[in-house]
């Protein structure tokens, strides 16, 4: 079965062909950066403008691109939820609309169920049961995956997810938007704390507490403090001073996330570990991820870099998945801009 997946639930139009039988054929991202970045954040009425905009040249440079012809695709999936309810309905406007023109079924998928299951379009996969770690700008979640639409979330973020909290403290040292990547970059260039100055060391929130859930809002705020003290003595902060406060955050956030991660191993027992979303493309995380694996014999996987973030390829798949189990689309048309996981 070959499906065309459609992603479009924020700020990213993605188009993908997955094959039941020989995988990913081909896929296309693109990012609206630079539309939202003059206002700091995603503005959902020029997102969905831009979705109506791009979405369909892409579809059609996609097929161009593997040489089929419409009547190929089997089924087209699109992200249903959550997200921006401008941006979702776009999608699945399309999706339908092309599905009923290609006479084949169409298929809501759930955003977050993609971004889990993105590492099975790679080579090793897991299999289930497997504990997942989703962290992306939305998210922070860690979920016992049973079984494909089985999803037993065991932590949440109380309040900032892991990645806006990278964005707000990308922004505090004006790297722009969306700033999580850049802040990563500028945390690698760090050596050793600024001459004659103590070593940041940032708190790692609600580690000293049983439990999986995660609170990031008290981390950035202590950023924000430090960052304001150090400006009050220095002035415009020199690049040093940048780089220092850029690696103690993210050693802080990464040192939380591997904290309730290891926890969750051992409560759980599973051998499999996933993490996925915009954030499993941090590097820190994942050497550090590594070096868990090695110390506790443990399988981790990650997307590759490009699926971490939203893309149609993880659509694409969930949705043969789901097509090939025998599910589809009734007749009415329905978006779920909120939607938990474990309400599948
Ligand atoms: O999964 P995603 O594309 O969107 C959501 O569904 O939220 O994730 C985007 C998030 C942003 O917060 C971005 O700053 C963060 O992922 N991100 C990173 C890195 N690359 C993207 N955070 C830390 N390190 C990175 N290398
Ligand atoms: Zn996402």
């Amino acid at each position: 079965m070959i499906v065309l997946g459609i992603e479009s639930s924020c700020d990213d139009t993605g188009v993908a062909l997955y094959s039941s039988e020989h995988g990913l054929l081909a896929h296309q991202v693109h990012a609206q950066n630079a539309i939202h970045a003059p206002y700091g954040g995603v503005v959902p009425e020029l997102a969905s403008r831009d979705h109506i905009r791009v979405a369909l040249p892409l579809i059609h440079e996609l097929l161009a691109s593997t040489g089929l012809s419409p009547k190929a695709i089997q089924g087209v999936a699109y992200t249903k939820g959550p997200g921006l309810a401008g941006s979702l309905l776009v999608g699945s406007l399309l999706a339908r609309s092309l599905a009923y023109a290609w006479g084949c079924p169409s298929i809501g998928v759930h955003h977050l169920e993609g971004h889990l299951l993105a590492p099975m379009l790679e080579n090793p996969q897991p299999s289930f049961p497997f504990l997942g770690l989703l962290v992306s700008g939305g998210h922070t979640l860690i979920i016992a995956v049973k079984a494909l639409g089985e999803y037993e979330i065991l932590g949440e973020t109380l309040d900032d997810a892991v990645g806006e909290a990278f964005d707000k403290t990308a922004k505090l040292l004006g790297l722009g938007y969306p700033g999580g990547a850049k802040l990563a970059e500028l945390a690698k260039l760090f050596v050793a704390p600024v001459s004659g100055a103590p070593a940041l060391n940032f708190p790692r929130p609600m580690t000293d507490r049983p439990g999986l859930d995660f609170s990031f809002s008290g981390l950035k705020t202590h950023v924000a403090v430090e960052f304001k003290k150090q400006t009050a003595l220095l002035g415009e902060l020199p690049e040093s001073h940048k780089i220092a406060i850029a690696h103690a955050f993210e050693t802080a956030a990464v040192d939380t996330l591997l904290i309730k991660i290891k926890r969750a191993l051992a409560q759980t027992g599973y051998t499999q570990l996933v993490i996925s979303g915009g954030v499993s493309a941090n590097i820190q995380l994942r050497t550090k991820i590594a070096e868990l694996s090695q110390h506790h014999q443990i399988c981790a996987y990650f997307p590759r870099f490009e699926f971490c973030t939203d893309n149609g390829a993880m659509i694409a798949y969930v949705g043969c998945q789901r097509l090939l189990r025998g599910e589809q689309d009734g007749l009415d048309l329905t978006i779920h801009p909120r939607w938990p996981l474990n309400s599948l």
